[in-house]
């Protein structure tokens, strides 16, 4: 890992273990270019590279073409509105009405280590394992300063970028739209891989080429969303899961967000990610600043899966946080599923007494234990205990789960606020609204207007005192409603198009408060399911709720989806009852519980009324946990087969580190007639040692149960029909 400046040619470059990515400074007029970014090379001079050779040439040398330039130069971040007409990062409006930005390079910084974020998550390296180039531009019309930082690392191929703007004039200037990752550079016969859903359908992968014109992902719904999700990847039509050329960009942020592939008129590409401009306009004053939260880039020669393990990787080594960043969580069981808002201390009491027996380590209490919740109409704000239901109070409960030696975690959704709650009569203006407007309900509820400091910290010391007031060691952050009418009663006129921005950064300040005074609670951050399962909230919590579906066959494609980012450490995933209470489905109880296991694994279901013979598996499923769950947290992932794209199985496994073990996850959707056995390459082993099938015992029909590493990959191994439908099992290999 390095980072170099070549003063004489002006180019600077930063080498990951096995990419470079090339800046450039042209002109007289310190034009800031994009040169390369790919595979590493040894080369530091990549001047020959830069896109001045061909007319336009350069202002200083063509300025009667200066918008012929603008508009094709391969820009390293851009301004707008003088002369390049393609979309761009950064645009402004002046107090007299103005726009118009340029940037030009002033100053570079290159050192050891990198900074925080000011009240963002970001990942977070520490000489010597992380060094930052900090590009300093400016507008010298506008006085205004930009900050281009790019951490690299010592263990991974990403590349941290953020942008800082600093306003020095004497006048407030507005930036109406601050992205904060841009790459241009040829098109290759891209093709984009983007997330899309819906609730109970996070996440879905899909590909299209990239053509002419613009085409985006993005969310205006104030959190990163069920819809469309702050990633996106460019690789070439040939590249596959193993190999060839990948890109992508993947955002450190919970709000709305714009993710674009643009193609232009001479076949380039600009890729760009960052805080979408709908609804943005933040007032810069004079002296401030504004941070704009990080975008992760990755690059790998080798396909799908190498970008994936990139991320992983990064992820669970410089974004997770805390005391469970490494560690095996609690198995849980939680009640939602179970009882819904039909519960109390007795039948609580009842699901922990029997769980714990089966080693079950931790009850979690969902929705309905304040106010007067007896559905979703009701009390959000409310955050008082309800002891007709909770009898005995909080304590007596969580003591009593204690005694069983299980841990107890409590559900909340602190954002929120329902017009029928005492919170909502005292202060109907703590509600985000435009004035005038009749609010646009969801879920009968409106969203607290967290911009503002006192409402701020009325939710935290709500929340805090319950913390407080009993052993309470996880806490399930839900947020159940997306934004909208974005008017703040707090917030001046010339500062409402801050509200999208500044509500996500109090979200952002209330859990770093929460996991400061209760530093070894378990955070596992919700939305309606896995509407905010981002980067942005995985440096607070370790592990989000992956979908409210739990069934298992659309898990496993919500999982496939969220694991082409997210580590596996970070899914939250049940073991629920059946038929599924979202799509009706009844699958096998084992492979409900193999799909759950590649997540954080847990129950939700009412242990006391499932069947004796699928209670009789959960300790066998507790045991499996126990087995692999330090494998699975911690070795790379590897997608070998998607039921979506050939609808009949679906296969990953997780290989360790050192490559002494991996298990294989085989789940057949539908058996098939007259048909033989199924051909699957096991990638990722050590070539040249042997592995053994451990529990050979589950697959009686191999011939044998030893092969070759390289033998499992390349010429792969037979997987029986397995009879029925929704039949898994797991193979679990080890070095001899
Ligand atoms: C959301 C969550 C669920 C559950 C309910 C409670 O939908 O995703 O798991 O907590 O809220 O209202």
């Amino acid at each position: 890992m390095n980072i170099t400046y070549q003063e004489r040619n002006r180019i600077f470059k930063l080498d990951t273990a096995h990419t470079s990515y090339c800046i450039g400074i042209v002109d007289k007029e310190n034009f800031v270019g994009h040169i390369y970014y790919g595979r590493k090379l040894t080369e530091d001079n990549l001047a020959y590279l830069m896109r001045t050779e061909e007319p336009p040439y350069v202002p200083s040398e063509n300025n009667r073409d200066r918008t012929s330039f603008l508009d094709t130069f391969p820009m390293e971040y851009t301004g707008s509105d003088l002369g390049d007409y393609r979309e761009g990062t950064l645009e402004v409006r002046t107090t007299s009405g103005h726009t118009g930005v340029s940037l030009s390079y002033l100053s570079h910084r290159i050192y050891d280590g990198k900074e925080k974020l000011c009240g963002l998550p970001a990942t977070f390296g520490q000489d010597p394992e992380c060094k930052t180039l900090e590009l300093t531009c400016e507008d010298k019309i506008l006085h205004l300063q930009v900050i281009l930082s790019y951490s690299i690392f010592a263990d991974s191929d990403a590349i941290a970028r953020s942008v800082k703007i600093i306003n020095n004039a004497k006048e407030p200037i507005y930036l109406t739209k601050v992205l904060t990752a841009c790459i241009d550079m040829d098109n290759d016969d891209y093709e984009m891989i983007t997330l899309h859903g819906s609730w109970a359908r996070e996440r879905a992968i899909q590909t299209r080429p990239v053509t002419l014109g613009k085409q985006s992902v993005s969310s205006v719904r104030g959190e990163s969303s069920h819809q469309e999700h702050p990633f996106m990847a460019w690789k070439k039509s040939t590249t596959t899961e193993e190999s060839g050329d990948i890109y992508a960009m993947n955002f450190v942020y919970s709000g709305n967000f714009l993710a674009q592939i643009e193609m232009n008129q001479f076949s380039s590409i600009r890729a760009m990610m960052g805080i979408h401009p709908h609804d943005f306009c933040w007032k810069l004053g004079a002296g401030e600043s504004f941070q704009a939260p990080e975008v992760i880039c990755v690059y790998s020669s080798e396909g799908i899966g190498g970008m994936t393990r990139c991320f992983h990787d990064l992820y669970r080594n410089h974004l997770i946080r805390g005391e469970y960043k490494d560690k095996k969580r609690p198995i849980l069981i939680n009640n939602w599923e179970a009882t819904y808002f039909d519960f109390n201390t007795e039948k609580l009491l009842n699901i922990a007494g029997q769980a714990s027996k089966l080693g079950i380590e931790m009850l979690v209490m969902d929705d309905g234990w304040f106010g007067h919740r007896n559905d979703d109409n009701t009390s959000l704000g409310d955050w008082q205990v309800n002891e007709e239901k909770i009898g005995g109070g909080l304590k007596y409960l969580v003591d009593e789960v204690n005694k069983l030696g299980m841990k107890f975690g409590i559900w909340f959704e602190p954002e929120m606020i329902s017009p029928d709650s005492d919170l909502y009569q005292k202060h109907p203006d703590w509600a985000i609204a435009i004035p005038g407007r009749m609010g646009s309900l969801a879920r009968n509820q409106y969203v607290l207007d967290l911009t503002r400091q006192e409402v701020r910290d009325y939710v935290y010391e709500m929340f805090a005192a319950i913390l407080r007031s009993a052993n309470i060691e996880y806490v399930k952050w839900d947020m159940n409603r997306q934004l909208s009418d974005p008017g703040s009663y707090g917030l001046p006129a010339d500062r409402q198009g801050e509200l999208f921005h500044r509500q996500v950064l109090a979200v952002y300040e209330l859990q770093d408060r929460m996991t400061r005074e209760f530093p070894h609670l378990l955070l596992e951050n919700c939305s309606g399911g896995g509407a905010r399962f981002d980067a942005g909230m995985l440096y607070y919590s370790p592990q989000i709720w992956c979908s409210d579906d739990t069934d298992a066959i659309e898990r496993l494609s919500i999982q496939a989806g969220t694991a082409m980012i997210y580590p596996l450490s970070t899914m939250g995933a049940h073991v629920s009852d059946c038929p599924n209470h979202t799509v009706g489905r009844v699958t096998p109880f084992e492979t409900r519980g193999y799909v759950a296991l590649a997540g954080t694994f847990g129950y939700e279901l009412d242990v006391t009324k499932i069947s004796e013979e699928d209670r009789n598996l959960i300790p066998k499923q507790v045991a499996m946990y126990h087995q692999y769950n330090d494998l699975i947290r911690s070795g790379d992932y590897y997608r070998i087969a998607h039921y979506a794209d050939n609808h009949y199985y679906d296969c990953y496994e997780v290989v360790a580190k050192d490559k002494s073990e991996a298990l294989v996850t085989y789940i057949q959707i539908l058996n098939r007639p007259n048909y033989h056995s199924r051909r699957i390459h096991i990638p990722g082993l050590d070539p040249k040692r042997t592995y053994e099938i451990v529990n050979a015992e589950d697959w009686p029909e191999m011939k044998q149960t030893e092969y070759k590493g390289d033998t499992l990959h390349y010429a792969g191994i037979n997987i029986p029909p397995l009879w029925g439908d929704f039949k898994g099992r797991l193979m679990h290999l080890k070095a001899i």
